[in-house]
C-alpha cells in the first residue's frame, strides 16, 4: 500500500512523550523520516530509535534562538528537505492562584509555547517557501478558546498560538505553506496523567463534562495531524481544529454525559 508521507521530512518538536511521540510513530508509519527534537535528548534519542532506521532525535529547547538553529538546520540536512513541521513541545502552568505566581513561571510558559511556535516557525518556514510547499500544526487546546481557572500563561500562550497559525497561514497562503492548529481537550498522556496524579485535575468531572464522556488518546490527536498535513486538507489554511470529545461544543450548565454512559 502506498504510504502518504513517502520520503517526506516531519519535524517534532517535544516530539519523545505523549501526543508528539503518537505522531512522531504515526508519520513514521506512512513513510515519513522523522527528526524529533525535545529538550530532553536522551528521550528524543530513544524515541527515534524506537521508530528504526532514518529516524534522528535531537535535544533543543524550542524558547532558545540557538538551539532552534541548529536542530532546525539538522532536520533540513537529514535526507532532504523539510516538508512538515509539529510544534508540540508544551508544560503545564503552576495550578497557583495568580496573585502568587511568580513572573519567572508565566514568562517560560510563553516561552516555550507561544515564543517557541513562533522561533521553530520562523526558523523552518524558509526550506518550505522555496520548495512551495509545506504544511505547520501547531498545538493549541481547549484552554486557548475556554477561561480556566489558575491557568493564566498557559491559556493566554495557547490562544496565541491561535492567533499565531491564522496570521502565519495567511501569509504563506499564496507561497504552498499551509499552517494550521489542533485544540486538544483532555487526551491521556504523561503531562495530563501527572495533573491528574498530582490531584490537580478532577477526572470524573471531567468526563461528566465531556458528551463523549471519556478522554481522548494521544493516537486521536496525531490522526488529526495525519490529516492536516496530508493533501487531503490541501485547501485547509489557518484553521484551530478542536479534537475534544465535544468539550467546547457544550455550553449547557449541566454536565453533557450522564455516569452510566461513560
Ligand atoms: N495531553 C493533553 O491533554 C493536552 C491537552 C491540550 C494541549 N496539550 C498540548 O500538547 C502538547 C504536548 O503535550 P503532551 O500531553 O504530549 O505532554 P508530554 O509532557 O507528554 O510531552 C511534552 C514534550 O515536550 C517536551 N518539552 C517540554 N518543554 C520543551 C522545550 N522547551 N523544548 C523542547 N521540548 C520541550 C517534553 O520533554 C516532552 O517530551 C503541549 O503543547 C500541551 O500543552 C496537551
Amino acid at each position: 500500500m502506498e504510504q502518504e508521507f513517502s520520503a517526506q521530512g516531519v519535524l517534532i518538536t517535544g516530539g519523545a512523550s505523549g501526543l508528539g511521540l503518537a505522531a512522531a510513530r504515526s508519520f513514521a508509519a506512512q513513510g515519513a523520516r522523522v527528526v524529533i527534537s525535545d529538550i530532553d535528548g536522551e528521550a528524543a534519542s530513544e524515541a527515534a530509535r524506537e521508530l528504526g532506521p532514518g529516524h534522528l532525535g535531537l535535544v533543543g529547547d524550542v524558547a532558545r534562538e540557538a538551539d532552534v538553529k541548529r536542530f532546525v538546520h539538522a532536520a533540513r540536512e537529514h535526507g532532504g528537505g523539510l516538508h512538515v513541521l509539529i510544534n508540540c513541545a508544551g508544560i503545564p502552568d503552576t495550578f497557583r492562584p495568580t496573585v502568587e505566581q511568580d513572573l519567572a513561571s508565566w514568562q517560560r510558559l510563553i516561552d516555550v509555547h507561544l515564543t517557541g511556535t513562533y522561533l521553530v516557525s520562523k526558523t523552518a518556514a524558509p526550506a518550505m517557501l522555496e520548495a512551495g510547499k509545506g504544511a505547520i500544526i501547531n498545538v493549541s487546546s481547549i484552554a486557548g478558546v475556554l477561561g480556566l481557572t489558575m491557568r493564566n500563561a498557559y491559556s493566554a500562550s495557547k490562544a496565541g498560538i491561535g492567533m499565531l497559525t491564522r496570521v502565519l497561514a495567511c501569509e504563506w497562503a499564496q507561497q504552498g505553506v499551509r499552517v494550521n492548529a489542533v485544540a486538544p481537550g483532555y487526551m491521556l498522556t504523561p503531562f495530563f496523567q501527572r495533573l491528574l496524579d498530582e490531584g490537580k485535575l478532577d477526572g470524573d468531572g471531567i468526563r461528566r463534562r465531556t458528551p463523549m464522556g471519556r478522554f481522548g488518546t494521544a493516537q486521536h490527536i496525531a490522526d488529526a495531524m495525519l490529516f492536516l498535513a496530508s493533501d487531503r486538507a490541501a485547501f485547509i489554511t489557518g484553521v484551530v481544529l478542536p479534537v475534544d470529545g465535544g468539550y467546547t461544543a457544550h455550553g449547557a450548565p449541566a454536565d453533557a454525559s450522564l455516569p452510566d454512559e461513560r
